[in-house]
């Protein structure tokens, strides 16, 4: 097949490597990265150009198009791929309210009988502020749209929800800003699942977890992501399929009821609370860092899987999954995610043996790869547990060397 893969993070790094792997495909990136022209071949086409790529696709005569990030799908890039007769791995436009609207979502788990925080939509301060109460610090407010990731906020107290509302309300976030979710704020270990899924059938992926401070210990401002582990260590070996039972199939047949064919991979954000698991959010991407942990350990064929759920074929009954853990640590431009410099030039790439290096934020200068971006690469490393492949990962980075390198020294931990 003739494989297009949009976008050019870590994340799309990964599935370029991962959809590569069988060898029996040409892959091709738009616009891609460095790293992802080692694989397959880059056309400059940015990943909101929606025109740009359905153009792309039918010129280069692509037989699947996977889609890296949620902003040309909730643009409609997947119908638009899909009215052209091009196979697209990524839901449309409906589907992607899930993650565009996060009380779509929210509507869509109470009629499925998903658990998730309780919570009310609000489009103005003093309703919202009513329905808060004195106790602030028991909920969490979520901007009702796409916001970056930047879009929740853990306030402590009521002055500060006043400031963030008003700040909302008055057009910070644009369009997204103009309805706030007010939640329920739950206490637990987050846990991040993919699911591959096709219209009503889906195959879930190993668990993950992402560690999205920028400081040690989990402190800090939120960043995209510091690094993964696949799988957390403390999940019960059915924990995939409870899940799948119990949140990924539920939302699918309330989707398929209202007409809407998922074709595409589903992330669920998930908080095991003292009640049981619950839903904080979800995406209609791939997730990054985590696709970085999770692919490495992925033996089945992800072109496959992909070609298929584009297609709304049936999936296979189960996953051949490696045993072991894989952990991905983040290295960044010193200064992320507030201010950085860039052009550093990268040393070492080359150098890692026994790790896989994911590139993010880089660029060709005078045939050197030098750092473009906050999230700079990623190295994921295989082990036999999961302290292994911590140790393997950490060893790896080291051989890595960029001016201001930073990353967190507690991933897994
Ligand atoms: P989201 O974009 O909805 O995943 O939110 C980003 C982060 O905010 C999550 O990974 C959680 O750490 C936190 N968060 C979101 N919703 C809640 C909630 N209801 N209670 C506590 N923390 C939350
Ligand atoms: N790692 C969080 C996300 O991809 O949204």
């Amino acid at each position: 097949m003739r494989i297009l893969v949009v976008g050019s993070g870590g994340r799309e790094h990964a599935l370029t490597w991962a959809l590569s792997r069988s060898g029996d495909h040409s892959l091709m990136c738009a616009p891609g990265n460095p790293g992802m022209a080692e694989i397959g071949e880059l056309f400059p086409v940015e990943a909101n150009d929606i025109g740009g790529l359905v153009d792309l696709a039918r010129r280069e005569e692509a037989d699947l198009v996977v889609v890296g990030p949620e902003v040309p799908l909730v643009a409609g890039l997947a119908d638009e791929l899909r009215k052209e007769g091009i196979p697209c791995f990524g839901p449309g436009k409906d589907a992607s309210r899930l993650e565009g609207s996060k009380w779509f979502a929210k509507e869509i788990m109470e009629s499925a009988g998903v658990p998730s925080a309780r919570g009310e939509v609000f489009s103005d301060v003093a309703s919202a502020m009513e329905y808060i109460g004195e106790d602030a610090c028991r909920y969490v407010l979520k901007v009702d749209g796409l916001a970056s990731g930047k879009g929740v906020f853990l306030p402590d107290d009521s002055v500060e929800t006043h400031g963030i509302l008003e700040e909302l309300f008055a057009g910070r976030f644009g369009e997204s800003g103009v309805q706030v979710v007010v939640e329920e704020r739950l206490e637990g270990k987050e846990v991040s699942i993919l699911a591959i899924c096709s219209g009503e059938e889906c195959v879930v992926l190993p668990p993950s977890r992402d560690h999205k401070r920028i400081g040690n210990g989990d402190t800090g401002p939120n960043t995209g992501g510091m690094g993964a582990i696949c799988p957390p260590p403390e999940l019960a070996d059915d924990f995939r399929e409870t899940v799948r039972e119990m949140i990924i199939l539920p939302v699918l047949n309330e989707l398929y009821r209202r007409g809407i064919d998922y074709r595409g991979v589903l992330y669920a954000g998930l908080m095991m609370t003292d009640e049981g698991l619950k839903v904080l959010e979800f995406n209609v991407r791939f997730g990054d860092p985590e696709t970085q942990a999770v692919l490495p350990l992925l033996e089945s064929d992800l072109a496959d899987l992909c070609y298929s759920a584009a297609l709304g074929r049936s999936l296979p009954g189960s996953l051949s999954i490696r045993d072991g853990a894989c952990t991905c640590v983040v290295l960044a431009s010193g200064g992320y995610p507030v201010s950085y410099e860039k052009g550093f030039i990268i040393n070492g790439i080359k150098d890692v043996e026994d790790a896989y290096v994911f590139q993010a934020g880089t660029s060709l200068s005078e045939n050197e790869i030098v750092t473009s971006g906050g999230r700079v690469l990623s190295v994921a490393a295989l082990g036999a547990t999961l302290d292994e492949s911590i140790k393997k990962a950490y060893s790896e980075l080291e051989k890595i060397n960029f001016s201001k390198k930073y990353f967190r020294k507690d991933i897994g931990g």
